[in-house]
């Protein structure tokens, strides 16, 4: 059985300190699926693991380029980690064989890319069995629950 960790914060600060701890279990060729209501803080999120991985700014919401592509340079943490990539998706405003023609199989299959799928529903059967799915509520004004599973 799969464990399931909770997390709550309580401002978008804490929030990048949450993200900053959630690196420790990332590893390259992790796909992590980020669901939650629009303003729940997806892109926040995405945001702040970026940052911490060391990629270089600025960190647009990929809500009309679909895909965010960011190669780390050497001497950042995710280098260290072995992470050579990022994506940052936002699947909103696509469907699934427009996901495959933005080179969606290529992402799957990059051992050395980490990917962050904002909108997951939408491409739902395009997604391997094997991701790490966060799922954000909100729960006030700034308070945000964080549920991951998978790790
Ligand atoms: N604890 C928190 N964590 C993340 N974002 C928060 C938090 N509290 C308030 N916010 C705000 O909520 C909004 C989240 O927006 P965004 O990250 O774009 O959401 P989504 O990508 O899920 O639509 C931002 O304006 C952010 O400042
Ligand atoms: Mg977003």
């Amino acid at each position: 059985m799969k464990k399931k960790m909770t997390f709550t914060t309580h401002s978008p600060e804490e929030t990048a300190e949450f993200a900053r701890i959630f690196i420790d279990y990332l590893q390259p060729g992790h796909i992590i699926t980020l669901s939650g209501d629009l303003g729940a803080g997806k892109t926040t999120f995405s945001q702040a693991l970026l940052s911490h991985l060391g990629a270089e700014p600025p960190f647009p919401s990929p809500t009309f380029t679909i895909i965010n592509q960011y190669d780390l340079q050497l001497d950042t943490l995710g280098v260290q980690k072995g992470i050579e990539r990022i994506y940052h998706i936002d699947a909103y405003r696509s469907d699934g064989d427009g996901m495959e023609m933005l080179g969606w199989s290529d992402i799957v299959s990059d051992a050395w890319g980490v990917a962050l799928v904002e909108w997951p529903e939408l491409m739902i059967r395009l997604l391997p069995d094997d991701v790490i799915r966060v799922a954000i509520t909100a729960l006030g004004e700034q308070e945000r629950q964080f549920e991951i599973a998978g790790v």
